[in-house]
């Protein structure tokens, strides 16, 4: 059973009063429903909306959902509060200035006990329950407490700060508690799961040794890394097809036949480095490196989390960015950068993979970054170039793409300038080994290795408590 903050699918309201259901942004979803529909399991979560009374379990598209309502002032509170406002910028190297707030906290354990609820409810007995991302830290605990008889995994899709970042956070003590009611908490990197170690030491004071921590009660909890991937074979077959390759060449006619495309595809978030590489391409324009009769950049933006004040301000300023480019380089028929606010079905997004010469993946922070490795999956023509910021944690795989720092825009320039000019040999040298690495490392594999690693854990639930545990 999976247990996220999101269902795989968000509730969509349409104006004659219907209602149908779309695939949820973002990578926890890319990743996991693939997972979930080879494991024939459960996933609970919220639909996306507020002040919904509560609705039963249902399934939709093969997937068996179990809903989590919340009201208008938890969504306000735990979801664009202490989740996005507090943990999101915390665990990102504070890009943002996350606020700390009681009555954000005291949501977050409300709707934390809600999750650990309605898990405890439809739980079989000794069932495998993974809990999923930083919005729902306080779980693996409250479920433990109640349902001491199921195996409880947690996986964190986000990095996981330095302790002295961690360290600002009032709450530090009963996250780093809540986390260990988990047997096995999983990381995207091995120094995210080392922060998470040496602080449960020096703030908990449990004994340690290497990825494991060690509970008074004598039960021991392992914290490993488990870096995250794609369905690689499923975005392949998507884009060896033939309406694919069709809407790809669409796509290059579509904006005028330029020698090479440029191509950025995110959730519009300041973590992702948008506004730096627009600047970056934009000055490439300005100092005469590129031409837009020769070049254009594609940039793709999801909606995400509109109402929290730092995506407005980061969506405005992007905005005008880009007006301001297109304004001073732009000529008819022919702007520097074609900018979407939009999320595009799947096919779509391989088609764009597939057009694009040079994928740009720039973000100051990023606890894996799935569109690099859809990008890699997507040219089994071993064409294209990758930019991909050091700081993803993408980059520990994919060695062989242009390594850049997003702080730094003249590198970033260097970079964009060499991935433009390489040639074939070069793209296609670079191209093969990091598709071997995409291909071997797939999301099934991932997710395998999680829970065969949970499997393997000693048995140390308390078995009295199991035994008189009446369903
Ligand atoms: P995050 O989880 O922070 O959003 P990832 O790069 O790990 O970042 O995952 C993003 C996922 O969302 C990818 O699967 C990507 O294909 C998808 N995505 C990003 N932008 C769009 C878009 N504009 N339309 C549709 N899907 C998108
Ligand atoms: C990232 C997070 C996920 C989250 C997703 C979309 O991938 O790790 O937990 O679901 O972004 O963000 P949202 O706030 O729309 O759920």
């Amino acid at each position: 059973m999976i247990v996220a903050n999101r269902l795989p699918v968000d509730r969509v309201r349409h104006p004659d009063g219907s209602e149908s259901w779309r695939t949820s942004p973002g990578g926890l979803v890319t990743a996991l429903e693939p997972v979930l529909r080879a494991n024939d399991g459960a996933w609970i979560g919220w639909p996306g909306s507020a002040d919904d009374e509560d609705f039963e379990p249902f399934v939709e598209d093969g997937l068996s959902l179990v809903p989590v309502s919340m009201s208008s002032q938890e969504v306000e509170e735990f979801y664009e509060g202490f989740s996005n406002g507090t943990l999101w910028p915390l665990y990102h190297d504070v890009i943002a200035k996350p606020e700390f707030h009681r009555e954000w906290w005291e949501s977050y354990v409300r709707v934390n006990r809600r999750f650990a609820d309605k898990a405890a409810e439809v739980a079989s007995e000794g069932a495998t329950v993974w809990v999923q991302d930083y919005q729902l830290q306080l779980v693996p605990q409250m479920l433990r407490e109640q349902r001491p008889d199921l195996r409880i995994g947690f996986y964190l899709h986000i990095p996981f700060p330095p302790a002295e970042l961690f360290s600002q956070l009032p709450w530090r003590r009963q996250l780093l508690e809540g986390l260990l009611g988990a047997d096995l908490i999983g990381f995207q990197l091995p120094g995210a799961a080392a922060n998470f170690v040496r602080l449960v030491r020096s703030r908990v004071g449990h004994k340690t040794h290497r990825d494991t921590i060690y509970l008074p009660d004598g039960r021991p909890v392992k914290a490993t890394a488990f870096p995250i991937s794609i369905d690689t074979a499923g975005f392949e077959e998507l884009a060896r097809s033939e309406g694919v390759a069709r809407r790809a060449a669409e796509i290059r006619e579509a904006l005028g036949n330029p020698r090479k495309i440029f191509l950025g595809v995110d959730r519009l978030d300041y973590t992702k480095g948008i506004y730096s590489r627009l600047r970056a391409f934009g000055e490439l324009v300005r100092d005469g490196k590129l031409d837009v009769e020769d070049a254009v950049f594609v940039q793709v933006a999801t909606p995400s989390r509109e109402r929290v004040e730092q995506y407005r301000i980061l969506r405005d300023e992007i905005e005008r960015l880009v007006g301001r480019i297109n304004g001073d380089h732009g000529r008819i028929g022919r702007p520097a950068i074609s900018y979407m606010h939009s999320s595009q079905p799947r096919e779509e997004m391989a088609a764009l993979y597939r057009a694009a010469d040079v994928m740009v993946v720039t973000p100051f922070r990023d606890g894996m970054n799935l569109v690099a490795k859809e990008y890699v999956a997507c040219r089994f023509d071993n064409g294209g170039a990758l930019v991909l910021s050091e700081f993803a944690g993408a980059a520990q795989e994919l060695r062989q793409a242009w390594l850049v720092n997003p702080y730094d825009i003249d590198g970033m320039k260097a970079s964009l300038l060499e991935a433009f000019a390489a040639d074939d040999k070069e793209k296609s040298r670079r191209m093969r080994a990091m598709r071997r690495t995409v291909v071997a490392n797939d999301v099934s594999k991932w997710a395998a290795d999680f829970l065969s690693a949970l499997d393997a854990l000693p048995d140390h639930h308390d078995k009295s408590v199991r035994r008189s545990h009446a369903r």
